[in-house]
């Protein structure tokens, strides 16, 4: 196997000098070499909130249009958040029981590693934030949740996962993460049976 084959782009970012390397039996050295630097850099490259508990299917997915989803999820009067989180207000960024609002939110979401200000915006709380720190509107909340279930919101893309609907060869309707996920507490819940139905009496002639 040729080096040039193994090594570029893979190991350009994190090996600084790989040509100076003299092996004696180059090519199957240089592949495990190859592959275990690749593996280390990936690992020294990928966001360490990518590796608690998440597949390695999950890279984050790039969405390259804006697609059709109903409004976020939000109790009447939440929204705008502004309307209480005046961003002249110099925000609270310590990991706290919530006391004076937001009572009603325990986060079960990977609660041991995450914070709140994880995905809401510090500084602009009517946005989420995306990990390099870009800011979306909630009505773009899949793009949040994609940065870490990449494996999830690619079925969701592709109609696989969470009800998609439309025409099968032209436009396409989705409905949020969050419209079947409770982002705080996403664990689908269990749904309560139904009682079976009732035998209808039977016939009398009349
Ligand atoms: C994993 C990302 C994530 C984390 C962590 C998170 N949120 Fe959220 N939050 C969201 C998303 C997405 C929405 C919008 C969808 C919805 O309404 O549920 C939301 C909605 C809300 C709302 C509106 C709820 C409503 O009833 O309309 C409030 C308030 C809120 N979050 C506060 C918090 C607080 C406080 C914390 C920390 C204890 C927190 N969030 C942690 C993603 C997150
Ligand atoms: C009625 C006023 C009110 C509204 C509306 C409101 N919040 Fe809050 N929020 C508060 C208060 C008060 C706190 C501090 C709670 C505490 O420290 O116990 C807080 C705390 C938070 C925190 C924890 C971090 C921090 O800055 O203290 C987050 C995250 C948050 N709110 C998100 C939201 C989001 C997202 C919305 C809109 C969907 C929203 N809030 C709407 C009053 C509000
Ligand atoms: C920063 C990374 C991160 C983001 C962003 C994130 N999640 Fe998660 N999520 C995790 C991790 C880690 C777990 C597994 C640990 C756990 O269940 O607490 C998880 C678990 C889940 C589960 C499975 C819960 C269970 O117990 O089976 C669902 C569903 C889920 N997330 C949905 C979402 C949705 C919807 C969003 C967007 C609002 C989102 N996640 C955003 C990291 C993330
Ligand atoms: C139409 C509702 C719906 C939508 C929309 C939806 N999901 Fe789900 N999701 C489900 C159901 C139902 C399950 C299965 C729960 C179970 O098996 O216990 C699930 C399971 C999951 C799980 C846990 C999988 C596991 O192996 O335990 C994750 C993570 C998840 N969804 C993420 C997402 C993300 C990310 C999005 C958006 C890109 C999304 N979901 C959109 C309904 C939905």
């Amino acid at each position: 196997m040729a080096y040039g084959a193994v090594v570029p782009p893979l190991l350009e970012p994190c090996a600084p000098n790989p040509g100076r390397m003299r092996v004696k039996y180059p090519g199957l050295l240089l592949c495990a070499v190859a592959s275990w630097l690749a593996t280390a850099c990936q690992e020294h490259e990928r966001p360490s909130y990518l590796s608690h508990g998440v597949e390695a299917a999950s890279t984050p997915v790039e969405f390259e249009q804006e697609l059709e989803v109903p409004p976020p999820p939000f109790t009447e009067g939440a929204f705008p958040c502004s309307d209480c989180h005046d961003p002249a207000i110099p925000p609270n960024t310590k990991r706290r029981e919530m006391k004076l609002a937001h009572t009603e939110i325990k986060l079960h979401h990977d609660a041991e590693h995450r914070w709140c200000l994880d995905c809401h915006s510090a500084e602009n709380r009517d946005k989420l934030h995306l990990a390099s720190g870009e800011l979306i509107d909630f009505t773009e909340s899949y793009k949040l949740c994609g940065q870490c279930h990449g494996d999830k919101a690619r079925d969701w893309r592709a109609g696989v996962h969470g009800r998609r609907s439309g025409n099968w060869d032209g436009h396409k309707k989705y409905l949020l993460c969050v419209n079947c996920h409770n982002s705080h507490a996403p664990k689908f819940q269990p749904l309560k049976p139904l009682p079976p139905p009732i035998r209808p009496a039977p016939r009398t002639s009349s």
